[in-house]
């Protein structure tokens, strides 16, 4: 049975649930994978400008380039819930914009909710807004990668106590803004626990240690497809390298005549 935005704002209040597991996807071949492997979450994240597309950083992304990726990966999607990510500058101009952004991906994609950076009162003004006019709103704190030039690097956030307290208390806000489950990226293990005991609602870690409700990695770095992958990242395989030796083969067999035979 397909996986509901109510499914997961409810997870820590079923007996037993099993973590919650959230993979990324950029295409419909991900979009399978990730599907196939039994994810409960196919985030459409903007880690898509990095893994997909080239880009450094995941600012130059468009709402225009991810609603193509959302699109790819909602064909190849039937059973977990679709997140898409909300683009840098797609919802930070106004109250409207974002509405319009956040509405476009949920009618062009048919993905079921988004997933929006931060939780400084602007941010929490806009998911109170999008949960209002019913677009289902997944949060995400700490290492926002949008703010990549603000930190000055990805760097681990969370670490003093004043900035743990901040972090602690946008993750209150977001989930009092009607958020139905909230990201929290490489953040100290013991603020993500002191933030998932905090919440009714379910925390998805990346770079969090373990006490999070559930787990989300990029699909690229379990695959072992990319060529640089974060300090918190497992590779489940190394398809990149898998990859360059089949193509390798072929080029060697092509050249020596022995394909096509
Ligand atoms: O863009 C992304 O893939 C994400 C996840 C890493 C949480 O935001």
């Amino acid at each position: 049975m397909a996986v509901s935005v109510s499914q997961v704002a409810t997870w820590k209040q079923r007996q037993g649930a099993s973590p919650l597991v959230v993979l990324t996807a950029w295409d419909v071949m991900s979009g399978q994978i990730a599907d196939q492997a039994g994810a409960d979450i196919v985030l459409v994240g903007d880690s898509l400008a990095m893994v997909a597309l080239g880009y450094d950083t995941t600012l130059p992304l468009t709402l225009e380039d991810m609603l193509i990726c959302a699109k790819a990966s909602r064909r190849g999607v039937q059973r977990a819930l679709l997140v898409v990510d909300l683009p840098f500058l797609s919802y930070q101009p106004s109250l409207e914009e974002t509405i319009r952004s956040a509405g476009r991906i949920l009618k062009e994609s048919a993905a079921q909710a988004v997933k929006i950076e931060g939780g400084h009162a602007a941010v929490v003004e806009r998911v109170q807004a999008l949960v209002q006019w019913g677009i289902p709103v997944m949060g995400h704190v700490g290492l926002t990668p949008q703010s990549v030039n603000q930190f000055g690097g990805f760097r681990k956030q969370g670490k003093t106590e004043a900035e743990a307290d901040r972090i602690l208390a946008e993750a209150q806000d977001l989930e009092q803004a009607g958020a139905f489950s909230l990201v929290l990226e490489h953040i100290p293990a013991d603020l993500a626990r002191k933030i998932s005991n905090t919440l009714t609602i379910p925390t998805i870690g990346i770079g969090a240690g373990p006490h999070c409700t559930g787990q989300v990695l990029v699909t690229a770095d379990v695959l072992g497809l990319s060529p640089w992958q974060p300090p918190f990242a497992k590779a489940y395989a190394n398809l990149r390298q898998q990859a360059i030796d089949a193509a390798q083969q072929f080029c060697d067999e092509v050249r020596s005549g022995q394909y096509p035979g």
